[in-house]
């Protein structure tokens, strides 16, 4: 039997950032992935970080890389009906965005936190969540058991934690969206310096980055599109139909190296905490990723939860893990809003021309009037977090 305070199951960003922060503010604790440390650092993920994020990372200790290799971003382009508009988030809202890919944070989280995770953890169960905190997981065929005080629930949408609670205690909210995103990295120079959200009349387009050197792009696909009927060049030429003329003459081509389509869905669980045991980052909700929310979502229950575990543990106060679940929803349910909107701001919901005129007066009225540029750069740059 071990022994700890807070037992994180997941090696995800929330896992490893909520061991880091634990760590180092004294509280104990044991991270359970069930994964081997190379194939979670393979995973290809989102890249742009709110800067409350960038400040949680680099008070946890480990932003060095992020802050010195990351690229500082000030706004970003919308293009629709064929021209373009610039959000001065910066100038807006005061606030930085910054680049850095979620496996580079994801290697330096597992470099800083390597001594308190098991990897390869197999079958891990939650023995008891009401009563006790125990969890147990099975490492080379032999059962370990952990008890500790708190659990935390950090093992993504698909883990054992939100399945361990009775469906009676928890309600799911869920929107499913009608497509996909196909997504293509590769070493060409990103098109723009910033990022780039298009709308079309033949699907959303993105453009985006992970360094000078390196491109992130994606296009809106059919859900049931597959990776293989997509060879590069056709890719390159449907994002370049789904570009104003300007950028494609910026438009580096070059050889994918990866390429897959994900679905995109809105998914809340309520209440994210069930006695001892709290639900943090993917393990409780979804957002589509247009506006790169999901790392930033799981970043900020990290930081709610850090905040309230501390006060527990070093000053035997309850209040703070007491809101946790009202707290972190808050914000959980604004950038699930936003994200929602923002999905249905820029895609092909059919072949509709009503649809598609909506979107070209909203995006139209957002770049000409100050309050439309100032909502979306507000919750594009991150809103802020509610008072303990
Ligand atoms: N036992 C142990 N570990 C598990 C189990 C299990 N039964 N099930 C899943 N895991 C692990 C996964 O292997 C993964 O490493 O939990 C981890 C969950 O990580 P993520 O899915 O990355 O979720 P999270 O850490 O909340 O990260 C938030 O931000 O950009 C978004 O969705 C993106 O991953 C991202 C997320
Ligand atoms: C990415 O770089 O992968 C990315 C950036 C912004 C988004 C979504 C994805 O809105």
């Amino acid at each position: 039997m071990k022994k700890t305070q807070v037992v994180i199951i997941g090696a995800g960003p929330s896992g490893l950032l909520l061991s880091q922060l634990l760590a180092r503010d004294g509280v104990d604790c044991l991270v359970l992935e069930r994964q081997a440390r190379p194939y979670v650092e393979a995973r290809i993920r989102a890249g742009l970080l709110e800067w409350t994020t960038v400040e949680l990372i680099r008070d946890a200790g480990v932003g060095e890389r992020m802050l010195r290799e990351g690229l500082v971003h000030d706004g970003f382009d919308l293009a629709f009906d064929g021209r373009s508009h610039r959000i001065d988030v910066k100038g807006l809202t005061g606030k930085n965005l910054l680049v850095y890919g979620q496996s580079e944070l994801q290697k330096d989280l597992g470099d800083a936190s390597a001594d308190r995770v098991v990897w390869e953890a197999a079958d891990v169960r939650i023995e008891d969540f009401t009563h006790a905190a125990h969890v147990s997981y099975l490492k080379d065929g032999v059962r370990e058991v952990v008890e500790a005080e708190y659990i935390a629930g950090c093992d993504g949408y698909h883990g054992i934690c939100r399945a361990s609670i009775p469906r009676d205690r928890v309600v799911e909210h869920e929107r499913v969206y009608p497509f996909g995103w196909l997504g293509v990295l590769a070493d060409v120079p990103p098109l723009h310096h910033e990022l780039v959200y298009a709308n079309h009349e033949r699907g959303f387009a993105l453009c985006s980055q992970r360094s000078a050197t390196r491109s992130r792009y994606y296009i809106q696909c059919a859900l049931n599109d597959q990776v293989e009927k997509w060879d590069d060049d056709r890719f390159w030429d449907e994002l370049a139909r789904r570009l104003p003329a300007d950028y494609v003459a910026k438009l580096v081509r070059g050889p994918s190296i990866e390429k897959s389509i994900a679905p995109l869905r809105s998914f809340v669980t309520e209440p994210m905490r069930f006695d001892r045991l709290f639900l943090v980052g993917d393990a409780a909700h979804i957002v589509p990723p247009t506006g790169a929310k999901g790392l930033n979502l799981a970043a900020s229950d990290v930081r709610v939860l850090h905040e309230g575990l501390v006060d527990y543990f070093r000053r035997q106060n309850d209040t703070l893990l007491a809101a946790y679940s009202s707290r972190a929803l808050s914000r959980v349910w604004k950038a699930t809003r936003f994200s929602w909107w923002f999905t249905t701001l820029m895609h092909r919901f059919g072949d509709e021309t009503f649809a598609q005129r909506l979107q070209v007066a909203e995006l139209d009225w957002i770049a000409q009037s100050a309050a439309g540029s100032a909502a979306m750069a507000e919750n594009y740059a991150g809103l802020p977090f509610a008072a303990g």
